[in-house]
C-alpha cells in the first residue's frame, strides 16, 4: 500500500501552482453529459475523485477522452443507461450529481446512495425534496435513489440547510425544466458559481449564483462549449497553512485571492504576513504563530474543508485556540493522531480546545479522510523526525501530485509503496 514518508522541520519556501477546483470539477463533469454535443473542460484536477466520476460517466455510455492531463472531452450523446452502479458511487460522494444531471436531461435517473468521506451523517433529503418539487417521483429501493418524471416543471424551492450538493444538483435538474425555478437559501461557494457559469456556457439561463437566491429559467436544450474550471480554494488554503505551520515563505500561484480571504484573515490573526497579487497569495510566517478562534461556516465563512489543516497550525501556535465545526459532526478524527505527536487538543462536542505547543514529534500516522489526511501531512512537515502516513488514498482523492508540489517547496517527502522503498528513502535522508 502506498504511504507518505516525511522528514519534518524544513520551512516550506518557493512557489506552488494550484490546480482546478475538485468540487467544481465534480459538478461540471456531471453537468457535461446534459448535452449531446461535445464539451471540452480544461483545468480538471487529475485526482481520484474526478477519475472515478469519469469512469461512472463512461459506465453509462458517454464518451470521455483525456485531451491532455488536465483537459477532458465529454460527449453525452451516446448515453444508453440511466443506472449508475454502486461500485462507482461507493467511492465518491459526488456521483450524486449524476442524479440531477440525468434527471434534468432524460427525466429519469437511478443512482446508488452516495459514499465519500465519513465526516458525518451526510443526508441527501434536500436534494430529494428539490427533485420532488420539480415534479419527479422519488423512491429509494435497496439503496438506489430512483427519480422519474413525465415532465419537470420549475418550482420555488427553499432549502432547510445551506447545502452545496443540493444547490448544484437542483441547478442541473431544473435548467431544462418548463418555466422558472427559484432556489432560496442556496449555497454561495465559488464552485456553485463555477457550475452555474458552466451551465450558462452550455446555454442554460441561471442568474444569482453566488447569492442566496438563484433564479433559473428553463431552456429546451443545452449545447457544447469549452470551459476552464476555477482554481481550487482548498488546495490553495492547504499550501497557505502548510507555509504557516512550517514557518515558511510560500507564493501560492494561479488562485483567486478573493476566494481565500477567510483563510488569509485567520493566518493574519495568527501573525503571518499575507501579500496578495492578481492571481497569487504569498504567506510569510517568519514570526512565532499566535492563537485565534475559528468557526466553520458556509461561504464566505471559514470552510469546513480547511478546518483540520488550520487546527494543526493552531496546535503549534502560542496560547489557547478554539476550533468549532458547525457543518459536519464527525470532523475531528485527526485529533488523536496529532495528540500522539505531542499536540494538546481536547474535543468536546463540536469544538476542539487547543493549547499550543512549541514542537511536535514524528509518528506513524493514518489518514482518516481527505482533508484530515492533508492536515496530518502538514503536522508531519512541522514535526521533529520522520513520520509515515498510511491510507493516503484518501489524500489522493483531492490533491494532485501533493508530494511533488510539496517537494518543490523544499519539503522532504516521498510516496513509497514497499518496505524496501521506505528503507531506501530513510537511508537517503539520514
Ligand atoms: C460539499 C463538498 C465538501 C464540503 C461541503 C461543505 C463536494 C463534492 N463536497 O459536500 O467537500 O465539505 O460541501 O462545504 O462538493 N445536508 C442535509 N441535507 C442534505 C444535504 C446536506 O442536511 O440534503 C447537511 C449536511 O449534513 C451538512 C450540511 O448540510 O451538515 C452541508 O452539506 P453540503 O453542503 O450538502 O455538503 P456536500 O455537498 O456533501
Amino acid at each position: 500500500m502506498e504511504q507518505y514518508v516525511v522528514k519534518g522541520g524544513v520551512p516550506l519556501r518557493g512557489e506552488v501552482s494550484v490546480g482546478g477546483a475538485k468540487n467544481a470539477a465534480l459538478g461540471i463533469l456531471a453537468a457535461a453529459i446534459m448535452t449531446d454535443e461535445t464539451v471540452t473542460i480544461e483545468n480538471v484536477p487529475n485526482v481520484r475523485d474526478t477519475r472515478v466520476l469519469l469512469q461512472a460517466i463512461e459506465g453509462i455510455g458517454a464518451k470521455v477522452k483525456y485531451v491532455y492531463n488536465n483537459s477532458v472531452q465529454i460527449n453525452g450523446g451516446s448515453i444508453c443507461d440511466l443506472n449508475v452502479e454502486y461500485e462507482y458511487i461507493k467511492k465518491i460522494r459526488a456521483s450524486y450529481y449524476l442524479l440531477g444531471a440525468l434527471l434534468g436531461k432524460y427525466k429519469e435517473s437511478n443512482v446508488a446512495l452516495p459514499g465519500g468521506c465519513n465526516i458525518g451523517s451526510r443526508p441527501i433529503d434536500q436534494h430529494l425534496k428539490g427533485f420532488k418539487a420539480l415534479g419527479a417521483k422519488v423512491d429509494i429501493d435497496k439503496g438506489v435513489v430512483c427519480a422519474k418524471a413525465d415532465k419537470l416543471v420549475g418550482s420555488h424551492i427553499y432549502f432547510d440547510v445551506v447545502t452545496v450538493g443540493a444547490t448544484i444538483n437542483l441547478m442541473m435538474a431544473s435548467c431544462m425544466a418548463e418555466g422558472d425555478t427559484i432556489l432560496e437559501n442556496a449555497a454561495k461557494e465559488p464552485h456553485i458559481v463555477d457550475v452555474a457559469n458552466f451551465l450558462n456556457a452550455m446555454g442554460a439561463n441561471i442568474k444569482g449564483a453566488g447569492t442566496d437566491v438563484i433564479r433559473i429559467k428553463g431552456v429546451s436544450r443545452l449545447h457544447g462549449c469549452t470551459y476552464s474550471i476555477i482554481p481550487d480554494q482548498i488546495e490553495a488554503g492547504t499550501f497557505m497553512v502548510a507555509a504557516a505551520a512550517t514557518h515558511g515563505d510560500v507564493v501560492v500561484k494561479d488562485v483567486i485571492p478573493k476566494h481565500l480571504e477567510s483563510i488569509s484573515a485567520k493566518l493574519m490573526e495568527m501573525g503571518c504576513e499575507i501579500v496578495e497579487g492578481d492571481d497569487w497569495v504569498r504567506v510569510i510566517a517568519d514570526k512565532e504563530l499566535g492563537s485565534t478562534n475559528v468557526k466553520t461556516l458556509p461561504y464566505p465563512g471559514f470552510p469546513t474543508d480547511m478546518q483540520p489543516q488550520m487546527a494543526v497550525a493552531l496546535a503549534l501556535a502560542k496560547g489557547s485556540s478554539m476550533v468549532t465545526e458547525s457543518i459536519f459532526e464527525n470532523r475531528f478524527k485527526y485529533v488523536d493522531e496529532i495528540n500522539r505527536m505531542g499536540a494538546k487538543v481536547k474535543v468536546e462536542g463540536n469544538t476542539a480546545y487547543i493549547e499550543g505547543v512549541q514542537r511536535i514529534s514524528a509518528a506513524q500516522l493514518s489518514a482518516p479522510d481527505l482533508r484530515a489526511g492533508a492536515a496530518l501531512v502538514i503536522a508531519a512537515l512541522a514535526a521533529d523526525g520522520i513520520s509515515e502516513i498510511e491510507d493516503i488514498e484518501y489524500i489522493q482523492r483531492g490533491y494532485e501530485d501533493f508530494e511533488g508540489k510539496l517537494s518543490c517547496l523544499g519539503a522532504v517527502i516521498a510516496k513509497v509503496d514497499s518496505d524496501r522503498e521506505l528503507q531506501k528513502f530513510k537511508l537517503k535522508i539520514g
